[in-house]
């Protein structure tokens, strides 16, 4: 039995937590199910803390269906527990944009594109959202902008909380060059008189370095990785820790976009990140999805890379972290690059990739979907036709785990804000056959805002492999 905390970032599916009717195929590959449709594209999701709601943003162009007083608008707020969607006003340019959770548990969302369609200009706007679960809350506008434009930017939460953005460039492109590179970081909120500070990596990953990889790693350190370069960044002393090997094999970052994730920690706080998929330019004119998932400790003695081969290349991946600690990989194509319409051949089978197996059985194919390319709008024009129209329908997809035969754990008593280094109590319902049993645990919350930053969580507990429906938490 562990403890997992861990909080969803933008990843365009999610999962549901609940009881499933026992299904064989599911029990091995999980399963699809078409729930409702999203009114825009989902290019970036996250959960609206405190309740069972999602948040949808797109880029300002033709293909939303829905509109504000007659006016189109880009983002939506989307029921899990009715598929039903609410319009949320669209202030600027949301295209490109980079989000977060705060450490009050508001969402922010900044940085993005030129102005469109009388929408302004969102290059430098920050954009917050502070939840709510009665159909009040909506985006507003925070009075401070970045202190540089960024079109492609990265959001990693630093340890007090505060926010670490870095990179983009000051113009869309369909590759990054020295021109409009955006060769720094900034601290949200910034201190009086503090401007954005110069990072030389971001020249030196040139040009395939667009939305950087970030992690924060358990020292209070960054892993940050830009095309096949990455480093341990230390934001105190504004210094360089450790310069890490090459990622061998693919540029991993737009517009040969790969994805990565920090595995779950346990008790040990030994950090591994994992990279997988990317754009291998076999030549000039032609790039497939790359095969490799590249796995490392940044902050050992003597870091090095661990290839591991998926079952099938992937440009443009998403990962996100299940309850049970192991990674979905999904969504992506084989052919071409991302944006601009570069990319075809979808691939519609995810993995699970189970980090504590032994290297070589670690991937386990998943059911397909049979909808490609979900929260992509490669579209300006609204159309229904051509092989990747704009796409608005919702699945979830539910984890082998939902299908064991036994129902899940209820938790039945949860806190709903924790504090660092305090032991809290969970109480929840666990099976066994038919047995039904009551389980009191009492745990250690994480130590410190390095290991979990503050702010929004999912408090889960795992009974045999099987999670429960989540409890939200706020740490701090
Ligand atoms: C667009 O919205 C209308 C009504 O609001 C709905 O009937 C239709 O199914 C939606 N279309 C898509 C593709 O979501
Ligand atoms: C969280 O902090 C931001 C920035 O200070 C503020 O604008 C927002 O209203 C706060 N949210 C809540 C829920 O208090
Ligand atoms: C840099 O990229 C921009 C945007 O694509 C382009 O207009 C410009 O010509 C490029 N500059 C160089 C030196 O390649
Ligand atoms: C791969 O991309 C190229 C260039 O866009 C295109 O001509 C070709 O048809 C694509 N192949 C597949 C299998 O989608």
């Amino acid at each position: 039995m562990k403890i997992w905390f861990y909080a969803y970032a933008s990843v365009v599916t999610f999962f549901w937590v609940a009881t499933k009717l026992v299904n064989c195929q599911a029990a091995i590959t999980g399963q699809w199910d078409f729930v409702g449709h999203s009114g825009v594209s989902s290019m970036h999701a996250i959960l609206s803390p405190n309740t069972n709601k999602i948040v949808f943003i797109e880029r300002v162009e033709l293909t939303t269906n829905v509109t504000i007083n007659g006016k189109p608008t880009y983002s939506v707020e989307y029921n899990l527990d009715t598929n039903e969607i609410r319009a949320l006003t669209t202030l600027s340019n949301t295209f490109c944009s980079a989000g977060s959770y705060m450490k009050n548990g508001t969402i922010l969302n900044l940085g993005g594109a030129e102005a469109q369609k009388g929408f302004a200009e969102g290059f430098n706007r920050v954009r917050l959202y502070n939840p709510c679960d009665d159909g009040t809350c909506d985006w507003q506008n925070d009075v401070n902008n970045l202190n540089a434009k960024r079109w492609y930017p990265t959001v990693e939460q630093l340890a007090d909380g505060s926010l670490f953005i870095i990179g983009g460039s000051t113009q869309g492109a369909a590759v990054n060059n020295a021109t409009i590179n955006v060769a720094s970081y900034e601290i949200y909120p910034s201190a009086p008189g503090e401007t954005s500070i110069p990072l030389q990596f971001l020249v030196d990953s040139l040009p395939n370095n667009l939305y950087p990889c970030v992690h924060l790693l358990p020292d209070g350190t960054l892993f940050i990785m830009a095309n096949q370069k990455a480093i341990v960044y230390d934001v105190i002393s504004r210094q360089i820790k450790t310069n890490l090997p090459d990622v061998p094999r693919a540029a991993r970052n737009y517009p040969l976009t790969g994805a990565s994730s920090i595995l779950p920690l346990d008790s040990s706080n030994n950090a591994e990140i994992l990279v997988c998929g990317g754009g291998n330019q076999i030549s000039p004119s032609k790039t497939v999805g790359e095969f490799s998932c590249a796995r490392i400790s940044p902050t050992s003695s003597n870091p090095t890379w661990e290839i591991e081969e998926m079952p099938f290349g992937r440009t443009m991946p998403d990962m996100t972290i299940l309850a049970d600690g192991t990674i979905l990989i999904l969504n992506g194509c084989n052919n071409g690059t991302a944006g601009f319409n570069k990319g075809s051949d979808p691939v519609l089978t995810p993995v699970i990739y189970n980090p504590k197996a032994p290297a070589g059985s670690r991937f386990t194919k998943m059911q397909p979907s049979y909808i490609p390319l979900s929260g992509s709008n490669p579209n300006n024009k609204p159309n229904v036709d051509g092989p990747y129209p704009t796409e608005f329908r919702v699945e979830t997809f539910s984890p082998p785990y939902l299908f064991t035969g036994v129902p899940p754990p209820k938790i039945q008593q949860a806190p709903k804000d924790l504090k660092y280094g305090q032991s809290f109590d969970i109480n929840y319902v666990a099976y066994s056959g038919t047995r039904k049993m009551t389980v009191n645990l009492h745990q250690p919350a994480p130590a410190g805002g390095a290991i979990a930053p503050p702010g929004p969580y999912l408090l889960n507990i795992l009974d045999n492999g099987i999670p429960a429906k989540a409890a939200w938490v706020m740490l701090s």
